[in-house]
């Protein structure tokens, strides 16, 4: 074996070795950071990190495996039903977010969870939504879309919307498809500006009192019970002593009760 062959020998599977290194370094970390039904793309603009695009890929939740670095999220026209707390955490460069054409139908407090600094647009129009946690939407900066969901108008949704205070234009295109006030119903949110919060605390209030009375009365009619009955035990008593043939001193009747009562 000539010195050649040696060297040939060793180092063509070294080659080979380091090639296949190099080619899972290129090949591997892009295929495991764009998410499956997803299209990653460095962002326009000044953007710098990267647009993930999910949108009409039949999801039913929402990817666990998104990029760090994703600035722009569409994962609108899926079947998202649900956002998890937490979902978003580690996206801490996130500043569009579009949840809308979705199934979602509620939101948490932790919804939104560590969007706080960077989010600058979240569009939840068009899902199933009917109540929100009343912090589902704290200290978001964003603006918010929220139109076209069947609403719950009640005092979780006042809190919600009122800690908004820059997104009045959100409050404005909410309708409520039901709510805690009657004439509320099938109107603009903001038509009625009765306090739903009180009426919540005065409803409470109501059905604290009742159940107070409620248990009032029964420990009122136990008392009555038992004194009736121990009224009926004492004459009973004092018929029989009556009854007794030969005793020289009858009791004193009266004081004989109020003793036993
Ligand atoms: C993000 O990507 C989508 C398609 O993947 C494209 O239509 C859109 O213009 C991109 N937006 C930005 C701001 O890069
Ligand atoms: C979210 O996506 C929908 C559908 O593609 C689009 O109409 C809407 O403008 C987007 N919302 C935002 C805030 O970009």
């Amino acid at each position: 074996m000539t010195p050649l062959d040696l060297w040939l020998s060793r180092s063509i599977p070294m080659c080979l070795l380091l090639h296949s290194l190099v080619l899972m370094a290129i090949c591997f970390p892009s295929a495991s950071m764009c998410p499956k039904g997803c299209a990653c793309q460095q962002a326009d603009y000044s953007l710098h990190g990267l647009n993930v695009t999910c949108s009409l890929s039949r999801l039913r939740e929402i990817p666990p495996d998104l990029p760090p670095d994703t600035v722009l999220l569409q994962l609108d026209h899926n079947h998202i039903q649900a956002v998890p707390d937490r979902a978003f955490q580690g996206l801490r460069m996130l500043r569009r977010l579009n949840l809308s054409h979705n199934a979602v139908e509620t939101l948490g407090e932790g919804a939104f969870l560590g969007l706080e600094a960077s989010l600058e647009e979240l569009d939840l129009s068009h899902n199933r939504i009917t109540s929100v946690h009343k912090d589902a939407f704290a200290r978001l900066k964003a603006r918010v879309h929220v139109d076209d969901n069947p609403w719950h108008c009640d005092c979780a949704l006042q809190q919600a919307l009122g800690g908004m205070a820059h997104n009045h234009e959100a409050a404005a295109r909410v309708h409520c498809r039901s709510s805690e006030l009657r004439d509320q119903e099938g109107r603009p949110f903001l038509a009625v500006d009765a306090d739903l919060c009180i009426l919540a605390r005065r409803t409470t209030d109501y059905a604290m009192l009742v159940t107070m009375f409620g248990w009032f009365a029964m420990v009122i009619s136990y008392v009555v019970y038992y004194v009736r009955q121990n009224q009926e035990d004492a004459r009973r008593h004092l018929e029989y002593l009556k009854s007794l043939p030969s005793k020289p001193k009858k009791p004193d009747e009266p004081e004989d009760i109020s003793t036993v009562v």
